[in-house]
């Protein structure tokens, strides 16, 4: 997974000539993993259509405030709440101006206005414009109001002048966008995270799982990742991609699973415990398809270990997170959980609500530790895991 998997970046497109480079700034940061939206201003529709960038972002363009069809689908307050950070690129003269005096004189200036998102320039146009004082004053003000500004380039100017205020170039942009989600939080932190359903044989044909599709799980790997842990993924049965960044290590049964995690615990500093692991297996599996006969089948189900608790009765026990999927009296059990598996801190996840949880994107959760219980609103489960990690981090790290 690239550093702006699932990030929404909303990219402002104002009046230069380096507006023609806009198309491949959407590009470079898709490269990322990042979904693209553009808002084209009426100066940056000069230089480049609304078409090219529509073909290339695989959404449609915003260009216009009054646009009722627009606001109706989706109006400029949405696409304000929908942005993780704001990217203009090029930012003209103009529109640094407005910004810097609070103007919503269009829809991009609206919407940098009513969004909480990171905001970005990359300021863009003639030497001259670029070094008056207007110009200079307003983007030292705009940087005490926390605003990055990508400084541009020098050389030849489309104009034919030699200086400051070329746009750079597009993979730059992108590679500035991205670090701005890095995280150095986990750096040097090793840790293991279990994650998918664990499958129990019954015969070389059928077995017993559930329906964990490692989606939460993974996003834990992936935030891990991307605040700079060593991270090691045991997975059982799962739907998701692996993230090459991490050491990963297949575990089939409970049994696979709890060997797998006990030979490299020893090196773990954080353990979280998210796979759903069979609480039984079957007691002597048939080594051969087992033959229907007509007659009622008995299976035995013999107890598996609970991976968590035996972490969290080790010595040299790592920080622990578990996750508690409940489907009544649900803070209770969660609390419980906590409580007897000895861990530090339990994610409660209501699997009877069938709009989150198990195989969904979305995931809503309350983190509970001896001293804390807080909500995480729904979102998507990278959002869910982001908030899960920065709270433990707050709390214990
Ligand atoms: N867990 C584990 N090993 C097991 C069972 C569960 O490590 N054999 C971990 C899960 O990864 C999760 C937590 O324990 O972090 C709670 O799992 P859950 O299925 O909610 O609860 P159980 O302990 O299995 O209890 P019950 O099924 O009775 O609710």
């Amino acid at each position: 997974m690239s550093s702006l998997t699932n990030k929404r970046i909303l990219l402002g497109v104002c009046g230069s000539i380096s507006a023609y480079k806009s198309p491949d700034i959407v590009r470079r940061l898709q490269d990322f993993g990042a979904e693209v939206r553009v808002i084209l201003t009426s100066g940056g529709a000069n230089f480049i259509t609304e078409l090219s960038l529509q073909s290339i972002s695989k959404n449609k363009v915003h260009s216009n405030i009054w646009d009722k069809e627009a606001e109706l689908s989706m109006g400029h307050i949405e696409l304000a709440k929908w942005a993780d950070l704001i990217l203009i690129a090029p930012a003209s003269a103009n529109t640094i101006a407005k910004i810097a005096t609070g103007k919503a004189s269009d829809l991009l200036t609206s919407v940098v206005l009513a969004s909480k998102a990171k905001l970005i320039l990359a300021p863009a146009m003639n030497q001259q414009m670029f070094n008056s004082s207007a110009v200079q004053e307003n983007l030292k003000h705009l940087n005490t109001r926390q605003i990055n500004i990508i400084q541009p380039d020098s050389g030849l100017q489309a104009c034919g002048d030699i200086g400051v205020g070329r746009l750079p170039d597009s993979t730059d942009i992108a590679n500035y966008v991205a670090k701005q989600f890095e995280s150095t939080q986990l750096s040097g932190k090793n840790v293991l995270v279990t994650l998918g359903a664990t499958v129990e044989a019954i015969d070389p044909v059928r077995f017993i799982s559930n329906h964990s599709s490692g989606k939460m799980g993974m996003a834990l790997v992936d935030s891990c990742v991307q605040m700079g842990a060593r991270v090691t993924c045991v997975y059982g049965n799962i739907d998701v991609n692996l993230n090459v960044k991490a050491i990963n290590i297949h575990a089939k049964s409970a049994i696979e699973m709890h060997a797998s995690v006990m030979d490299v615990i020893d090196q773990q500093e954080i353990f979280i415990a998210v796979a759903a692991v069979s609480d039984y297996g079957v007691k002597n599996p048939s080594k051969q398809k087992i033959k229907k006969s007509g007659n009622n089948l008995i299976l035995e189900l013999t107890p598996n270990k609970d991976i968590l608790s035996e972490v969290c009765k080790l010595d040299n026990k790592p920080l622990s997170i578990g996750f508690a999927a409940e489907t009544q009296n649900t803070l209770e059990n969660a609390k419980n959980k906590l409580k007897n598996k000895g861990c530090d801190a339990i994610i409660l996840n209501d699997v009877s609500n069938t709009e989150i949880g198990f195989n969904k994107d979305e995931n809503q959760v309350v983190f509970i530790s001896q001293n804390l219980q807080e909500n995480i609103a729904k979102n998507s489960k990278t959002n869910v895991a982001e908030k899960i990690l920065k709270i433990f981090i707050k709390e214990f790290l």
